[in-house]
């Protein structure tokens, strides 16, 4: 017979409204919300109210995911307000009305489905990858505990997206290359085996780089990796204004 714990952990099925911001290019005019009832459990998340509409009644419904476990980063979304991983929020933690959009600030390919190409340019031209040219040796390249905790936290990001598509200041402006690149870079600018920081930071130094940033905190507070975002932001300005320029 199960213990009294585990008879009030059973789950129990309710109801939330699923309110999801709908659009497809060249059939809608603009966005659109569209309310689904969606039948869930205690410990249901929003990617699984997600599949409950796309599965049972609307096979339409478009949006991106894939590990379900909060480490791919593919399914970033604004939930009630907030840039959150859909597989990362459990309903239990939300109203009984839910609304659900896409991340703000790059083009919408359909429903849920951003366009991250643009994203993604900013990425590359951090370099994000190990540059060293010194002659291999037939040892590892040693590093200090010391050295490797400066960048330690930045390792840590799964290139989501939620932090440059809360930040107010990439929304009306594209060109900004945005905390998430500032991140990566930080994390081989930091890198004491690396021998490509310069080139990194004369990309950050120009006009599209980290001096756009005006310290909001929004990606801060967005990061499912409780990366801190700004902070890594500060250190490469910091970099440039004392060691680099
Ligand atoms: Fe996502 Fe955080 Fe990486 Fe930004 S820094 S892309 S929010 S994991
Ligand atoms: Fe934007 Fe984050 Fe700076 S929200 S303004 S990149 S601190
Ligand atoms: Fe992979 Fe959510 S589906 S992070």
């Amino acid at each position: 017979m199960p213990s009294e714990a585990a008879q009030e952990a059973t789950p129990t099925t309710s109801e939330v409204t699923l309110r999801v911001l709908r659009y497809t290019p060249g059939k809608d005019e603009e966005p659109h919300f569209e309310e689904y009832a969606v039948p869930v459990d205690p410990m249901d998340r929003v990617l699984d109210a997600l599949h409950y509409v796309k599965w049972h009644i609307d096979g339409s419904l478009g949006f991106r995911r894939s590990c379900a476990h909060g480490i791919c980063g593919s399914d970033a979304m604004l939930i009630n307000g907030r840039n959150r991983l859909a597989c990362k929020v459990l309903i239990r933690e939300l109203p009984s009305v839910i609304n659900v959009e896409p991340i703000k600030g790059l083009p919408i390919h359909k429903d849920l489905i951003v366009d991250m190409d643009g994203f993604f340019a900013s990425y590359k031209r951090v370099m994000p990858f190990l540059v060293n040219e010194q002659v291999p040796t037939d040892k590892e390249r040693l590093q200090s505990p010391a050295d490797r905790e400066k960048f330690d936290d930045t390792t840590k990001c799964i290139l989501c997206a939620a932090c440059t598509t809360s930040c107010p200041i990439f929304w009306p402006d594209n060109s900004y290359i945005g905390p998430a690149a500032i991140v990566n870079a930080h994390r081989f600018i930091f890198d004491s085996r690396d021998t490509a920081a310069a080139d990194r930071l004369e990309v950050l130094n120009g006009a599209t780089g980290v001096w756009k940033c005006r310290t909001t905190f929004n990606c801060t507070n967005a990061c499912p990796r409780d990366i801190d975002v700004t902070t890594a932001i500060q250190q490469v300005k910091r970099e440039l204004i004392f060691n680099r320029i």
